[in-house]
């Protein structure tokens, strides 16, 4: 009901590129709800860059630096919330995404994703990266939007959230 689509997350899942970040800035902007995003969250807490937790840390201690961020975004009401591309590898996320949020995945053509500012996700492809994680994409969302222009997929969204 209204009361419900209303207290609900909505978190943005999919490759990286896909405009998780933008899409989901203007759409919470658009319903007036909070915005969070889990790369920004981590630069905060981590006090550095993404690739600088990468080279100095690992990818174990930006894993949990990211479930960290997610566990604390997903305690919201209403929040709209853009994950990085990794989410999907850790299981507990899910649990996370299921407590109070609906997962929407955007599915953006491979061949329209930015490579660049990324090395850390594609380097080794994004092939092999989307098959790996497509299914988990398919299989974690509430609903799944293709990804045309940012106007496009915000109104689709609305439409099948009814928001
Ligand atoms: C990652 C995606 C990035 C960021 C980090 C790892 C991944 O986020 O969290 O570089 O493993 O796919 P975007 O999906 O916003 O690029």
């Amino acid at each position: 009901d209204k009361i419900a689509r209303r207290t609900k997350n909505i978190v943005l899942i999919g490759m990286p590129g896909s405009g998780k970040s933008t899409t989901g800035a203007a759409l919470a902007k658009l319903l007036g709800r909070e915005f969070f995003d889990t790369d920004e969250l981590i630069v905060k807490a981590a006090g550095k860059s993404i690739p600088d937790v990468f080279k100095d840390d690992g990818e174990d201690a930006f894993r949990q630096l990211e479930t960290a961020a997610l566990a604390e975004a997903a305690k919201k009401s209403g929040a709209v919330i853009a994950t990085g591309g990794g989410i999907v590898k850790k299981p507990e996320n899910r649990r996370l995404i299921r407590q109070n949020s609906t997962a929407v995945f955007l599915d953006r053509p491979l061949d329209a994703l930015p490579a660049d500012g990324r090395p850390l996700s594609l380097q080794n492809g994004v092939e092999a990266l989307a098959r790996e994680r497509l299914p988990l994409y398919s299989s974690w969302c509430d609903v799944r939007v293709p990804v045309i222009g940012v106007d496009g997929t915000i109104n689709m969204i609305r439409e099948l959230l009814r928001l």
